[in-house]
């Protein structure tokens, strides 16, 4: 990806960060509306129209994420990015160069995988999903949060600035 030199993350940059943060919460956090729509779906049942809409809001939030993820990707493409902190060890760098990376093929991987168990029925997709690909989010957060926290307690860098207040 082309990176000019700017101070900071641009005002889309962030709020797209932001808002999808929120939204990829809610996904997680409260899958239960999806989950016994496919579990109704597994046992050949036919879904109440209560169980439908809260699954839809699963779908329409995750499809949001995935709009989000292109946009985001041509954000970054077309207004680059901060520079690398100098403060932060190499190796820490070369990670958090990594979990970026991965993270954003989770954002395309989710919605994605998630689509073809919904509209496909592809359910080994749906395994990946709800097994797999969660897992390893999770874990990448809560790397994430602990390399912000590092940054703004412990290098005491503008890591954190630069993706809120800019
Ligand atoms: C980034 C976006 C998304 C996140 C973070 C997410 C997260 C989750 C989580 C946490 C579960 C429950 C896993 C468990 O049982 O513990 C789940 C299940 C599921 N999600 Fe998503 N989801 C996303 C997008 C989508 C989209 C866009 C769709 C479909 C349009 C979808 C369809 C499903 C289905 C069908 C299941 C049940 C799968 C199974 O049990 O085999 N998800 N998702
Ligand atoms: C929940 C889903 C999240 C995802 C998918 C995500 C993803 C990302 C990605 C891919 C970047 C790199 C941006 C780039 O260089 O293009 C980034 C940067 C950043 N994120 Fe997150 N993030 C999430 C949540 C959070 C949370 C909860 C925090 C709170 C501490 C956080 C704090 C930051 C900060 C401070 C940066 C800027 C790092 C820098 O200056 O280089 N993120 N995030």
């Amino acid at each position: 990806m082309r990176s000019h030199v700017v101070r900071s993350y641009s005002l889309p940059q962030r709020l797209v960060h932001w808002t999808m943060a929120l939204l990829i919460f809610y996904n997680l956090l409260f899958p239960d509306g999806m989950n016994a729509w496919h579990r109704v779906i597994r046992h050949g049942g036919t879904p109440s129209p209560e169980q439908i809409a809260s699954a839809n809001v699963h779908a329409y939030i995750g499809i949001s994420i995935l709009v989000l993820a292109v946009l985001r990707v041509c954000l970054r493409l077309f207004q680059g990015a901060p520079l690398e902190i100098a403060e932060e060890p190499a190796i820490f760098r070369l990670a958090a160069k990594a979990a970026h990376v991965t993270l954003y093929a989770l954002i395309f991987a989710l919605p994605l995988t998630g689509m073809a168990a919904y509209y496909f029925g592809v359910d080994i997709s749906g395994s990946i999903h709800a097994e797999i690909l969660k897992m390893i989010l999770w874990a990448l957060i809560a790397a994430h949060v602990a390399g912000a926290l590092a940054h703004q307690f412990y290098w005491k860098t503008n890591a954190v600035r630069r993706m809120t207040v800019g």
